[in-house]
């Protein structure tokens, strides 16, 4: 049946008004005032915004990671993500050195297939650059879709590659259209801090910080950009959480460059000192690269406002406390590094972004949804409301008022590391594809129902 949503307020990156669309299967058939449509399910969303549908560009899903396993999967992790106004999942599909990225590829789709609850996509991991690689990785552009390669430079022994198969990764992206992801940390050196760490007997979760100094983020991220600059290629680095990479990022755009950046909700309102909680409750908050110093949650702010870094991702990771996060006690090492983030992402921006006047309306969109679809090849298809675009659609109270809690969430993980905070506005109902996935805050969708997504070429935005 066709549904007609009515006198909803409908926000996109550029535009704000009063306004019914018309949706016709899955897609949105029309937009205008005083829409009528015999034979529709007509929807009240006077009061709410109308947003489209959220895009987190950065997600890990049912991930071997740390000795263990991220505790959401595709099922848990997409409901999740709807229920906090997310329409669209791009994931991390891991590669192993020596076999065929396409048998990657199939993997991740396995994992996928049949449990996400919304549409989704993938980012392929580099993990060496040789023949067989550059042999592979047209068809994983041409047939596959996917026109993202994610390149770690730090997690050494385990995902870090050199600079040479960045740079390679760099060029070939550059002639083939595809856009290259970076975690920017100096792994070698953090492999040396973190030895000479426990050698000494600082074994607690603080030490997974001081370890990994905001030095190791700008270097790293400095030094990709640079190689970007050489290749004439694109870079979108990713969770970036202070100020030495910001600056790093804002001077190699003003270099004329194509490097964008994402960070996360956890840098925004999060910081270092809640390593330092007893119990060992500091795990819970171990991320790489970590919590900072409170004074950079204004630096990535200010960036954000004024378009230094374009994205939110949630870089949603998430394990138990229990028996997962407690694998590093004794040894903040074998902490599984990550956390529970894909249903707050939305909201928290939208609270502590919009709502406390940080950013504008048109920005939260743009960061949550907009700037996604352009930088990863999914406009106009997703990240706005158009006639022609996929009807994903949130409609949002912005008056309700709730406190997060592991209690209610619907993430799998044990804990919520924003645990009692309170956030102003909340998705009510979400729609994927002209289906209600959430509907006054239940949830009415169904696993396998989400479409893998085939994206575009990198385009410059
Ligand atoms: O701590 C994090 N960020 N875990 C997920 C893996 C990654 O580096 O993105
Ligand atoms: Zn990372
Ligand atoms: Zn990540």
């Amino acid at each position: 049946m066709n549904m007609l949503i009515k006198g909803g307020t409908i926000v996109t990156a550029v535009d704000i008004y009063k306004g019914d669309i018309l949706i016709e299967g899955h897609k949105i058939k029309a937009i205008g005032s005083n829409l009528v449509e015999t034979g529709s399910e007509v929807i009240d969303a006077r009061g709410l915004y109308i947003f489209p549908g959220g895009i987190d560009p950065h997600t890990h899903l049912d991930m071997p990671f740390g000795g263990t396993t991220t505790k959401d999967d595709f099922e848990t992790g997409t409901k999740a993500a709807a229920f906090g106004g997310t329409t669209t999942v791009i994931d991390f599909c891991l590669t192993t050195k020596g076999i065929p990225l396409t048998d990657a590829i199939q993997a991740w789709h396995r994992k996928a297939g049949n449990k996400a609850v919304i549409d989704y996509s993938f980012h392929l991991m580099i993990s060496e650059m040789n023949e067989e690689v550059l042999n592979e990785l047209p068809q994983v552009i041409e047939e596959e879709g996917i026109t993202s390669f994610k390149v770690f430079m730090a997690y050494k022994d385990v995902f870090q590659v050199n600079d040479d198969t960045l740079y390679r990764t760099l060029l070939f992206a550059k002639k083939h259209g595809a856009l290259v992801m970076v975690h920017a940390e100096n792994g070698d050196i953090i492999d040396y801090l973190t030895k000479d760490a426990l050698s000494k007997g600082n074994t607690d979760p603080i030490y997974h910080a001081l370890t990994r100094p905001p030095e190791l983020e700008g270097e790293a991220t400095g030094r990709a950009a640079y190689l970007c600059g050489l290749a004439d290629s694109q870079l979108y680095v990713v969770h970036v959480t202070c100020a030495e990479a910001v600056k790093q990022i804002t001077d190699a755009r003003q270099r004329g460059l194509r490097v964008y950046g994402e960070t996360c909700p956890q840098y925004l309102v999060l910081d270092q000192s809640y390593l330092e909680l007893p119990d060992f409750e500091g795990a819970k908050y171990v991320w790489s690269p970590p919590l900072r110093e409170k004074p950079n949650q204004q630096v990535l702010w200010d960036a954000l406002r004024l378009g230094h870094l374009q994205t939110i991702g949630s870089d949603q990771c998430s394990f138990d406390f229990t028996g997962q996060k407690e694998l590093g006690r004794g040894d903040f090492t074998k902490i599984p590094n990550g956390g529970p983030i894909i249903e707050d992402r939305f909201s928290i921006l939208y609270s502590e972004g919009v709502h406390k006047g940080r950013i504008s309306l048109h920005q939260f969109v743009n960061m949550v949804s907009t700037q996604n679809a352009k930088l990863f090849g999914l406009f106009p298809q997703k990240g706005t409301i158009a006639v022609g675009s996929d009807a994903d659609l949130v409609l949002f109270d912005p008056d309700i008022e709730r406190k997060i809690s592991a209690d209610t969430h619907h993430m799998a993980a044990d804990y919520n590391p924003f645990e009692g905070m309170t956030v102003r506005g909340q998705p009510v109902s979400v729609i994927s594809r002209g289906n209600f996935v959430i509907r006054d805050k239940q949830f009415v969708g169904k696993a396998g129902s989400g479409n893998f997504l085939k994206r575009k070429k990198f385009q410059q935005v």
